[in-house]
């Protein structure tokens, strides 16, 4: 039973991708996240349901699905583990989506294909040490050396950056005596064989822990000129743009998280017994199922009525900001009551509840803090308020 009005073929991707995290993903879940062990074979898995490709069209292999069939799917798959989920958001969202929109033909049939099949997986690398907020403010050089460029810099955060074999890069074109600001950033597609490519520091992180995050160094990198994705100076536009649609996948990743933190206390409230009776009959612990489970419902509401504004073409950056940052504090605010509701047993790693809570943070910080979210949607909303004497859209 679903509050969203979804196709015959939205329920059909959303059966697939729950029984498939019911037997593949969640058992193995806790242990992953201990050994922080990213996990080829569950790719491979995912790549043969054609996860990797929901969003490519058929031509270039892909599944061509639309938008809402593509977050049904993530959700469920955070549910069971919310790092293979970023692993699919990034992939699917950011890299293959940028090729698609923004490259020519021939990067089209070169790159598509494999990362479809899941045989190349995608990465996207915008963030700096000194440039995480302030994209704008990004400092690797891309520098011309006959038909080739020369990118000198380092990249931070790039999820599974140690996996991929396609990493979309953001760096500057203009020189350091003529800054273009957002107009002198282009995007490149680039490749670890690559002289000059070096995967340096893997982080130590809080959650999400069996998805490695890479920093990457590149060290007069030599990047063939075939590699520039669209125009030159657009990069930050690009990378930009394909943000408004990564941020509903990590919206749909938040709920799922939200989810399986919730399922993990409806189960628990069921059997912990207290004062002589099941702790489920106590009002108290009713009251924290009930905003949980209204606060999941209005996430995912807010999610597919974005995706939905998105299949009819309209210009979606308020809304899916709006949907990251809600779920995202959703998905905070659900694991920390399904902590308390374990009490102690959820402190410690017999039940899933502290890696939810753990998993949960990182979606009110990467693709766009829930700072930044906010100061994207007061601008949006200001000028939409504006542009309509003061009446804001509905
Ligand atoms: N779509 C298309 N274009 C957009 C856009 C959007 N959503 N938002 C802005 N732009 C365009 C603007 O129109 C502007 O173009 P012009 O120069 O032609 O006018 C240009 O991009 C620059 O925009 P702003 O002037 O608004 O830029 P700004 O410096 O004021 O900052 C910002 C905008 C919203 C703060 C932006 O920098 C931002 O979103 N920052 C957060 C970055 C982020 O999310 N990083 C996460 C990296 S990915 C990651 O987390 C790792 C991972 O692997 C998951």
């Amino acid at each position: 039973m679903s509050l969203l009005p979804l196709t015959e073929t939205q329920r059909e991707i959303q059966r697939l991708a729950r029984e498939y995290t019911a037997r593949e993903l969640t058992p193995l879940a806790g242990e992953r996240d201990r050994a922080q062990r990213f996990d080829r074979v569950m790719v491979e898995q995912m790549a043969e349901l054609g996860f990797l490709g929901m969003l490519i069209p058929e031509q270039y292999d892909g599944l061509g699905l639309d938008a809402q069939s593509y977050l049904l799917a993530l959700e469920e798959i955070a549910v069971g583990d919310a790092t293979a989920a970023v692993t699919l958001s990034v992939h699917n969202s950011l890299p293959t989506q940028m090729i698609l929109g923004f490259g020519n033909e021939a990067q089209r049939a070169h790159y598509l294909p494999p990362m479809a099949r899941g045989e190349w997986l995608g990465a996207f690398a915008l963030s700096e040490p000194e440039a995480g907020s302030d994209a704008a403010s990004l400092r690797t050089q891309a520098v011309r050396d006959g038909d080739d460029w020369l990118l000198s810099g380092t990249k931070a955060w790039v999820s599974h950056g140690n996996e991929a074999q396609v990493i979309l890069c953001m760096a500057r074109t203009d020189t350091p005596d003529a800054r273009r600001g957002s107009k002198g950033i282009s995007t490149f597609i680039l490749t670890p064989d690559l002289p000059g490519f070096h995967l340096t520091k893997k982080e130590n992180k809080l959650g999400m822990r069996a998805s490695p995050t890479l920093q990457i160094v590149l060290d007069n990198c030599r990047v063939p000129s075939d590699r520039l994705l669209g125009d030159e100076g657009k990069g930050l536009i690009y990378a930009l743009g394909s943000l408004d649609h990564g941020r509903l996948g990590i919206a749909a990743q938040a709920i799922g998280i939200a989810r399986a933190a919730l399922e993990a206390s409806v189960r628990y409230v069921g059997e912990r017994k207290q004062f002589g009776k099941p702790i489920a009959e106590f009002q108290a612990i009713q009251f924290k199922i009930a905003d949980m489970a209204t606060r999941i419902t209005a996430a995912r509401t807010l999610l597919h009525a974005a995706a939905a504004a998105k299949a009819r073409g309209e210009k979606i950056t308020r809304y899916s900001s709006m949907a990251k940052l809600f779920a995202s504090e959703t998905a905070m605010w659900v694991t920390n009551e399904a902590l308390q509701i374990h009490g102690g047993y959820g402190y410690v790693t017999d039940y899933p509840v502290e890696r939810h809570l753990r998993d949960a943070k990182v979606t009110e910080i990467y693709e766009g803090t829930s700072e930044i979210q906010r100061i994207v949607i007061a601008r949006e909303t200001l000028a939409a308020a504006a542009a309509a004497d003061g009446i804001l859209p509905d």
